[in-house]
């Protein structure tokens, strides 16, 4: 569905994203896993083509669109979650009327159907679920997730990640990247690990791994 060959971005003259090269097939999640700095969300931007790349290609394989749900989601504050969703519904050209059946379903998949209180005074994880919302509006058939489980609960987490796990079994194709490893090992189909912009090592969950869980071969393979 997508991949990526060589892509290469400097900031300042420093290389952050130096000759990543993977795939990814349709209705895959596929982990970008790396410590703070390694380049995950300037990958997930170059593909969005928020940033520009400085180096190698990215193809699409056939007419898809993208759902984004960025590493610190914000929303206007004063609106509700079902205002933010038809905000964002009506800048993505959707028609009003299945908006309003989509946003309805959206808002009851991730559990904010009964909330009527203002964006401004969410929690850390009804942000994240809003998000996952908003990248969900107008069905893209890819997800991109930048740490949709960061700053959550350990009870938000495990519905965030059986949230995901619902999306995948519905055929999404996800790339999600997430420090919690436990539940990424369970969600994710493959992944790579990064450091400094350069792929160190590639996962892929049914390949024999010694007995090592991802966590153990990420801290092996991120700590020299
Ligand atoms: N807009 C920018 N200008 C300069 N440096 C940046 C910019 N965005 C990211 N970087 C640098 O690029 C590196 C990779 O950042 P990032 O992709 O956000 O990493 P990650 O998401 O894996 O934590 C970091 O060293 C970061 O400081
Ligand atoms: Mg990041």
């Amino acid at each position: 569905m997508l991949s990526c060959k060589d892509l290469t971005k400097q900031y300042n003259g420093i290389t952050v994203v130096d000759h990543l090269t993977f795939q990814i097939k349709k209705g895959e999640v596929f982990a970008l896993l790396g410590t703070n700095g390694a380049g995950k969300t300037t990958t997930i931007k170059m593909i969005l083509e928020l940033v520009e790349k400085n180096g190698g290609q990215i193809e699409k394989y056939g007419e898809y669109t993208i759902g984004y749900s960025p590493e610190t989601p914000y929303f206007p504050p004063f609106l509700t979650a079902r205002e933010v969703l038809s905000y964002y519904g009506r800048i993505q050209g959707l028609d009003k009327r299945d908006l309003k059946k989509d946003i309805a379903t959206l808002l009851q998949l991730v559990g904010l159907e009964d909330n009527r209180t203002k964006v401004k005074v969410y929690s850390k994880g009804m942000l994240q679920r809003l998000a996952l919302a908003q990248a969900l509006l107008g069905d893209p058939m890819l997800l991109l997730l930048d740490e949709p489980t960061a700053g959550l609960d350990a009870l938000g987490r495990v519905e965030m990640i059986e949230l995901i796990g619902k999306l995948k079994s519905q055929g999404k194709t996800i790339i999600i990247n997430s420090h919690i490893l436990n539940d990424m090992e369970r969600v994710c189909d493959g992944g790579i690990i990064i450091k400094k912009g350069k792929i160190l090592y590639t996962w892929e969950k049914n390949a024999d791994h010694h007995g090592k869980s991802l966590e153990e071969i990420f801290v092996e393979t991120v700590k020299n």
